[in-house]
């Protein structure tokens, strides 16, 4: 357990049969290393660095916040950040959700937004209403409750007598279901299977479905069909459910317009944020709701029980309204949706490639899935450890990407996950598929795949 420079080290890393090269600098959509190497960050470190590395105004407005005042607890004060950044995400989310509560991490924010739906529900005389639907395949956090919601078998591994029971519903992941994308949509597809989960469960039972509006690194960014989310509103709205969207990794932009749910038309009841809404400058993320929930805890117990010490934070808030100004001095979520073409056009060239099943996603937001029969999409067996040794030759290249596993049934599966800082450049798109073309090779030599 070390880091590449072989000092001894302290740190409890992530993992801990592996060495790691010790970032010292970042700019741009590079990160540079101790021993002086460069890497192209394409997936801004976990979907996370939309603004790009060394934005000096985004790093000034941390040190001027934390100057000034860097914390003041959230029971007792408001502050001039948090009032900015509420302003800031309610003036650019859709519908009536007007309301932010800062948290730090994607999980915390998952976990409040859960814990407010149930709280309005049991203070609003619907007690029973306590089930949550979540789709499988899918990521919301590794906090238990977020970690219950989350359909992902690894992560479970060792805590599954903590979690609590979700009711699953498949999710949109075209490439991996019967009808394959196309009309006419299968129930997984269309949307059917989330009403059909619910009226299974008794609706009145039912608290709210949780959802990634485009997936994340559970499906590989498989994008939903035009009318999923309309008719999942719908559904929600029959039985009334609250629809609870979690955009902790597409959100603020990273598929082209600020949240993914935008092009669908429909809001949702609750919105949760991170990730990109301080752009890894720190951790910040947010659950965004309607006053109609949040007047019906004044009403009650007159506050939403959960409690961190780092919510409404200061200086965090301060990052996020620097990075939110500066997404929009720069215009780059726009920027994002017009290279988004250009980016996917140029991954499709990937295709060509051993072992690609497929290529998707939208705006500046891209799977790339590997499998080891294409006719059939069978994957390879887990053991060989395909987007492992793919991220692993992709870092010996100087590529960042992020790998997922265990999409295709639980355990089997392997994909690369994309996600460039908005500001990437035509040549570093080229210089990413060149570099991913280069890794594939590698692996596909080392494992010994033909597919
Ligand atoms: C959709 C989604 N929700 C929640 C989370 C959890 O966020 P965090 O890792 O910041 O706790 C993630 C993290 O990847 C995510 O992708």
């Amino acid at each position: 357990m070390s880091s590449h420079d072989s000092r001894p080290s302290n740190v409890f890393y992530r993992k801990l049969t592996r060495s790691y090269p010790r970032i010292v600098r970042g700019a741009g959509c590079w990160l540079y290393d101790a021993d002086g190497r460069s890497y192209l960050d394409a997936v801004g470190g976990a979907f996370v660095v939309n603004v790009g590395h060394g934005v000096r105004e985004i790093a000034d407005a941390v040190g001027r916040q934390a100057e000034r005042l860097a914390y003041v607890n959230g029971t007792a004060f408001t502050n001039d950040p948090v009032e900015e950044l509420a302003a800031e995400i309610a003036r650019r989310s859709p519908g009536d959700l007007e309301l932010v509560y800062p948290l730090s991490s994607g999980s915390e924010a998952v976990e409040a937004a859960l814990k407010l739906a149930r709280q309005f529900w049991v203070e609003t005389g619907q007690p029973a209403r306590h089930k949550i639907i979540a789709l499988s395949p899918a990521y919301h956090g590794n906090t238990l409750l977020a970690l219950s919601a989350s359909a992902r078998e690894h992560y479970q591994t060792y805590f599954r007598d903590w979690l609590v029971e979700i009711v699953r519903a498949p999710a949109p992941y075209a490439y991996r279901c019967e009808c394959r994308g196309v009309a006419p949509l299968c129930p997984s597809c269309s949307g059917e299977a989330v009403e059909a989960a619910m009226v299974r469960a008794g609706p009145e039972t039912v608290a709210a479905v949780l959802a990634e509006p485009v997936g994340g690194s559970s499906t590989g960014a498989s994008v939903p069909a035009p009318d999923y989310w309309r008719r999942i509103r719908a559904a929600c709205d029959r039985h009334g459910v609250l629809l609870v969207a979690d955009e902790v990794l597409t959100g603020a932009g990273r598929t082209g317009t600020w949240s993914a749910l935008e092009p669908y038309g429909v809001v949702p009841d609750i919105m949760t944020l991170g990730k990109g809404i301080a752009g890894g400058y720190v951790p910040l993320s947010a659950v965004v709701a309607p006053r109609r929930l949040a007047d019906a805890l004044a009403r009650g117990s007159g506050a939403l029980l959960h409690a961190q010490t780092f919510s409404h934070h200061a200086t965090l808030c301060a990052a996020g309204v620097a990075t939110l100004r500066y997404l929009r001095q720069h215009a780059l979520i726009e920027r994002c949706a017009t290279m988004g073409p250009t980016f996917h056009q140029r991954l499709a060239g990937l295709r060509e490639l051993p072992c690609v099943g497929d290529i998707r996603g939208r705006g500046l937001l891209a799977g790339v899935e590997f499998v080891a029969d294409l006719g059939t999409r069978a994957p390879f067996p887990r053991a060989a450890r395909f987007a492992e040794a793919f991220a692993s030759a992709a870092l010996d290249v100087g590529l960042v990407v992020w790998p997922n596993v265990g999409q295709a049934d639980g355990i089997n599966g392997d994909l690369a996950l994309l996600a460039p800082p908005f500001i990437v450049t035509d040549d570093e798109i080229d210089l990413i598929v060149q570099r991913f073309g280069e890794a594939l090779r590698a692996t596909v030599e080392r494992i010994g795949a033909v597919a």
